[in-house]
């Protein structure tokens, strides 16, 4: 895969950085598509939410099992989000403010500034919402508030 662009963030550290956009709420961001790819932006902006597919360029060690933030004990990668994965491919859903040429204005970021863009797709509630899941481990922990998803360490480790 290559690039097709990159995301710029408010934020140069991992422990800075919400762990999902719900913690980055309002946070601002652009993405600056390489001019190749800009022709591909043609009628995005009638979506008011795009999912991001990007890689975890800062992750150097993969691992299998994690303690995951929202939890005390190690899960399966696959059963987590956090960003230790084999193929460091990580995807948010972020608000779409604007687009200029090739530059998109968004917000609810919690990418590292920098971070390589793999994709974007649209957000399409009908095809992307799922009202019957379980959601597995997390269902036993207590939901931190929004706050606490603002910021956290454990994956610089
Ligand atoms: C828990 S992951 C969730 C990301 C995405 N929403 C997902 O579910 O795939 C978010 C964390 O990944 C880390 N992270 C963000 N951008 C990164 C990058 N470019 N390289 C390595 N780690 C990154 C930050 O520590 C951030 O708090």
């Amino acid at each position: 895969m290559t690039p097709i662009g990159v995301i710029h963030t408010p934020f140069r550290q991992m422990r800075d950085t919400p762990i999902q956009p719900l913690g980055g709420q309002a946070v601002r961001g652009q993405i600056v598509l390489d001019p190749a790819y800009a022709e591909g932006l043609a009628d995005v902006e009638g979506f008011s939410h795009l999912t991001l597919v990007y890689c975890f360029d800062r992750i150097t060690q993969p691992a299998l099992r994690v303690v995951p933030y929202m939890d005390t004990q190690e899960r399966g990668i696959f059963a987590t989000r956090a960003p230790k994965r084999p193929n460091r491919i990580g995807l948010s859903t972020v608000r779409l403010l604007g687009v200029q040429g090739g530059v998109l204005d968004i917000c609810d970021v919690d990418m590292l500034d920098g971070t390589p863009l793999l994709d974007i797709k649209p957000f399409y509630p009908r095809y992307d919402n799922r009202h019957d899941a379980r959601a597995g481990w997390l269902e036993q922990v207590a939901e931190p508030p929004v706050a606490q998803l603002r910021a956290d360490d454990r994956f610089a480790r």
